[in-house]
């Protein structure tokens, strides 16, 4: 997979994409990121990327011509047409089927603004994927851009290692995990369950299920509730 990432703060990048699992993604060459600077398709003597909106208001608009500019010029640097995502709070929330989905494609170009919002024109003409991660305001995109990257570079085929595999983690069906437990057996007066010190693995398996389905219940309702309605049996 090639990751394209339009932005005006480049350099935030480089510590999260050079650590850990998307770092050894790369290393393995399943994932390349191409860092691209919006600022280098300025043309005025100011190198201007965001202006005052037309009608009046607070705060600055990203500016149409460099976007464009920046897109029109990576799309070029390799064939495969990306698909274009815009990383905004008004974007479709980030759920992890749509980082599934994400993980399926070849290329993604990502576009992180800042300031208070995008030029309309820039959806209206490159019809991205609007995204977003959660309902509260960044100050910008970079930071859900790499919230992005990292959840689709360990869905690659290879990323994680052979023990911790992603197909039986909360989400992939719905549910939130049963806990975990490590050395020591007691800690501070707090025993490990019994259970899990059985050796009694179909035992073990049906109380991990059920500590999920009770977790999922207490904590994330609106999950449970769609776990029941996926689950339901079907009328007669
Ligand atoms: Cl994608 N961008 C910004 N600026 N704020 C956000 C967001 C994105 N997702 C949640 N908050």
């Amino acid at each position: 997979m090639r990751i394209d990432v339009l932005t005006l703060f480049p350099e935030m990048f480089a510590p999260i994409l050079g650590t850990s699992i998307p770092k050894r993604a790369a290393e393995k060459g399943l994932v390349s990121y191409h860092l691209t600077n919006i600022r280098d398709f300025a043309t005025d003597a100011h190198l201007s990327v965001d202006d005052k909106p037309f009608g009046g208001g607070p705060g600055m608009v990203m500016m149409c011509q460099t976007i464009f500019a920046a897109v029109e010029h990576v799309e070029k640097q390799s064939p495969e047409k990306p698909l274009r995502i815009l990383l905004t709070p008004q974007g479709k929330k980030l759920e992890q089927a749509i980082v599934q989905q994400l993980a399926a494609a070849p290329r993604l170009l990502l576009i992180a603004g800042h300031y208070e919002g995008f030029d309309e024109r820039i959806i209206d003409g490159l019809q991205p994927l609007e995204l977003s991660i959660g309902d509260y305001v960044l100050s910008g995109g970079e930071l859900a851009a790499m919230v992005l990257i990292d959840a689709v570079v360990r869905l690659l085929p290879g990323a994680l290692g052979a023990e911790d595999g992603a197909a039986d983690e909360t989400f992939a069906d719905g549910l939130i995990e049963y806990p975990q437990y490590t050395r020591p057996r007691e800690f501070r007066h707090m025993p490990v369950p019994d259970v899990l010190l059985s050796g009694n693995h179909a035992k073990i398996a049906a109380w991990r299920q059920e500590q999920r389905l009770l977790r999922t219940q207490a904590r994330r309702p609106d999950l449970w509730q769609a776990y029941q309605d996926a689950h339901k049996p079907r009328q007669a």
